[in-house]
């Protein structure tokens, strides 16, 4: 049975109004979850997500075990039943 008292690394939720965004992919940026530049020097790249006319909600991922980065999928909920994960980010 999971430890309901241990800390889960939840995803940042934020509106994402109708433009483009550049959401980064790589977690090192400073103003999540809005691609910084940060990545530079690596191979990693904003995904560029493009809100049509009506604003959207977007789960930013922060432990970096989502399977479908940089989008939460859900896996921080299994970071503390898996010693095998790495170790999540601070929230
Ligand atoms: S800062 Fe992370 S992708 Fe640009």
């Amino acid at each position: 049975m999971a430890d309901t008292n241990k800390p889960h690394a939840k995803p940042l939720v934020v509106e994402l109004r109708p433009g483009n965004h550049a959401i980064c992919t790589c977690g090192q940026t400073g103003n999540a979850p809005f691609c910084d530049g940060s990545h530079g020097g690596s191979d990693k790249r904003p995904e560029i997500v493009d809100v049509d006319t009506m604003p959207m909600n977007f789960a930013w991922c922060t432990c970096q075990n989502s399977d479908k980065l940089p989008r939460c999928d859900g896996s921080h909920r299994q970071l503390w039943d898996d010693p095998s994960k790495p170790p999540m980010k601070p929230e």
